[in-house]
């Protein structure tokens, strides 16, 4: 990802969540964070979706996935995400981990697909409803399976 492709990145960022980050806070990411790395996956040259994650110590944390609504489910997150764990995996880090809506159906959906598992719960962690978020976490290597869909 680069600050160029930030108006694409928003306008997928506001039509996904409802406390959506600003441009300051992807730009800070880019620009700033040391620990922090993101990419957009493009489809016909336009910004498709995109991942945003911490890398500390052995451990990452997925900040922040999100597809186009145009582009969903046609595999997109399933490729970012597969992507990560597999570098992840080669590169011998030992968990991913992220916060996750409980009424975010989907994204447990594709979670759980690579073997993430509800670890724990913080209590109204997102300020605009109130929710509890879920602490979804895999053990790498042995959680992550092959990439779904693919042969071997
Ligand atoms: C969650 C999100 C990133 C998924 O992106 P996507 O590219 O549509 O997902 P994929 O096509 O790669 O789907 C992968 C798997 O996720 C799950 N999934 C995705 N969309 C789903 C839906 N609408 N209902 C149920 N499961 C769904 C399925 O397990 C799916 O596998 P399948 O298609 O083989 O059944 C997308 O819905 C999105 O941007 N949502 C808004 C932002 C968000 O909630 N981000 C996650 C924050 S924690």
């Amino acid at each position: 990802m680069r600050v160029e492709d930030l108006d694409e990145v928003l306008e997928i960022e506001r039509a996904s969540f409802s406390m959506p980050w600003s441009r300051g806070a992807f730009t800070y990411e880019i620009e700033r964070n040391r620990v922090a790395r993101c990419w957009v996956m493009r489809e016909e040259s336009r910004v498709a979706g995109y991942l945003c994650l911490w890398e500390v110590a052995d451990e990452l944390h997925i900040t922040n996935v999100a597809v186009h609504p145009a582009y969903r489910r046609r595999g997109i997150a399933r490729e970012m995400l597969a992507a990560v764990l597999e570098d992840a995996v080669r590169r011998s880090l030992s968990v991913v981990g992220l916060e996750v809506r409980p009424t975010n159906e989907e994204a447990r959906a594709l979670y759980e697909s690579f073997g993430f598992r509800v670890v724990g719960r913080r209590r109204g962690y997102y300020y605009d409803t109130g929710e509890d978020a879920l602490i979804m976490e895999a053990r790498l290597p042995a959680a992550v399976p092959a990439r779904p869909g693919r042969e071997h």
